[in-house]
């Protein structure tokens, strides 16, 4: 089968979270599966777009409202990712340092939007599926349906991914204008409350629509950012399917971020070789529990209580524990724990920032995780640090629900709260103190999560069935 998939991101091109990671590996296994599985996104400065070789695969030109602009697709030579990768170059808009984060981010996707399927048009054959991802290709299904320059399309399926339904790329009347001539009797579709929004218009326009847990699908229902009655109503071709994990880039006994490699047989000499590293370079004590806390600094992730928790833990614990922390994202969440760093030196310490070789580091060095998260549709952290043999503490939310099975429980191996509270972390951190005590059962719960398989192998039949359904 072939598989267009069109996102704003793709590890290791251009990564902010967890959709760039998806969209590296998926496409791979399917590859690897049998299918001709591609992935179509914008050409930003990036590192791996210098490091490269490149062949233009197509020119072309379209209108963007009233600006004529040309584009051109190139494409990646020698199938370094698995799959077929091309990137689409559209002169002083999308060649920027950044992924996201202009001011003219809504001209800018719809403008790739627009370039990828003017390019699709000009296949002399057509893909079985184009795969979207997220609001920024979300006007791609309406477009290849109602578009009058896109008929071609009109009889490809799709499926859309909601890897998060907070953001959903609203626009206003006024910028309809961007959007290429439609048939009007469809312009309904484009509407949600008033306005242009791109993710509720592909969940009424594509012909299956997925999210990235189960436990995120059900939530959806009552709590969606606006959109929970329309999660009601198209229920029916709406999936939640975990996503995986990227084996081949997540091993702990191959790592190439890591000094000290490292498997189930050797996990606490490997963990405390790497933890010694990280702690000698920020100035912690090597010998107590270390805990982490790597993501977006944002409410959804419930990243606000973390300087309040954490502060409260150092004192509960009389200090016996140290605490890293390695994000980025609000200035008013950023700055206490930066200023955290004077108040508790040697035994607290942070980078603000985005670092994806320490992440890996941490990964492996530390102790216990802290996924507070008030939204978490999937969420990767707990499953590679699962993987790394660190302990996820973690809210009962989404994808966490899913994936950490609290040590109370039987075959329990994490450790899980209700609130995103500090109340609720705090005591989760001094639940985690005693397992650190006793390591008997810390080295059980860190053999039993190590085994855990959250391959993409498993994953990978499941959206070749949903593909096969609406063919
Ligand atoms: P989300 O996509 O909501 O941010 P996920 O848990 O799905 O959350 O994925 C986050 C991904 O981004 C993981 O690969 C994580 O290691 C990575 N990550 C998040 N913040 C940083 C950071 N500051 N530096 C390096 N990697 C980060
Ligand atoms: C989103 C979600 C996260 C999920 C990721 C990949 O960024 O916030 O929970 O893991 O997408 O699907």
């Amino acid at each position: 089968m072939e598989i267009v998939h069109v996102s704003a991101e793709c590890y290791p091109v251009a990564k902010a979270g967890g959709l760039g990671d998806v969209v590296g590996a998926l496409p791979k296994y399917q590859c690897k599966a049998g299918h001709q599985a591609k992935v179509v996104m914008p050409m930003y400065r990036t590192k791996f777009l210098y490091a490269n070789e490149w062949v233009v695969d197509f020119k072309g030109n379209a209108n963007l409202g009233d600006w004529f602009f040309d584009f051109t697709i190139i494409k990646e030579k020698t199938n370094i990712l698995g799959f077929d990768l091309y990137l689409v170059d559209i002169n002083s808009l999308l060649d920027r340092d950044k992924i996201y984060g202009y001011e003219d981010d809504t001209e800018r996707f719809m403008a790739f939007q627009i370039a990828v399927l003017t390019w699709l048009s000009s296949w002399e054959h057509r893909p079985n599926i184009v795969h979207c991802h997220d609001h920024q290709t979300a006007l791609i299904p309406f477009m290849m349906r109602h578009c009058f320059n896109f008929k071609q399309l009109s009889r490809v399926s799709t499926v859309f991914t909601i890897h998060n339904a907070q953001y959903q790329g609203w626009m206003n009347w006024s910028q309809s204008i961007l959007i290429p001539e439609w048939d009007h009797y469809k312009t309904g579709l484009l509407e949600w409350n008033g306005g242009i929004n791109p993710l509720a218009c592909a969940i009424k326009c594509a012909d299956k629509v997925t999210t990235v847990s189960k436990s995120y699908m059900e939530e959806l229902h009552s709590d969606a950012n606006g959109l929970e009655a329309l999660f009601e109503f198209e229920k029916g071709k709406c999936v939640g399917i975990l996503n995986g994990i990227d084996n081949d880039v997540w091993d702990a006994s191959t790592d190439a971020y890591l000094a000290h490699h490292f498997s189930i047989k050797d996990v606490t000499e490997g963990k405390q070789q790497n933890k010694e590293i990280l702690c000698t370079k920020y100035g912690l004590d090597t010998q107590k529990p270390l805990f982490v806390f790597i993501g977006r600094l944002v409410g959804e992730k419930a990243a606000e209580i973390l300087p309040e928790s954490i502060a409260t833990a150092i004192f509960n614990t009389n200090s016996a524990a140290s605490f890293f922390v390695l994000g980025s994202g609000q200035t008013e969440i950023e700055w206490p724990l930066q200023q955290m760093v004077h108040e508790f030196p040697g035994i607290y310490n942070s980078y603000i920032g985005y670092n994806e070789a320490l992440s890996h580091l941490i990964y492996a060095a530390a102790d216990f995780l802290l996924m507070p998260s008030r939204v978490e549709p999937c969420g990767l952290n707990q499953m590679y640090a699962m993987r790394y043999g660190t302990v996820p503490i973690v809210r009962r939310t989404g994808g966490l629900k899913d994936t950490v099975v609290d040590m109370g429980d039987e075959n329990g191996y994490g450790i899980c709260f209700n609130h995103a509270s500090a109340a609720d972390l705090v005591y989760s951190i001094s639940r985690a103190a005693s397992v650190y005590q006793d390591k008997t059962q810390l080295k059980k719960m860190r053999t039993t999560m190590m085994q855990i398989d959250n391959s993409w192998e498993l994953t990978v039949e499941k959206y070749s069935n949903i593909y096969h359904s609406i063919l």
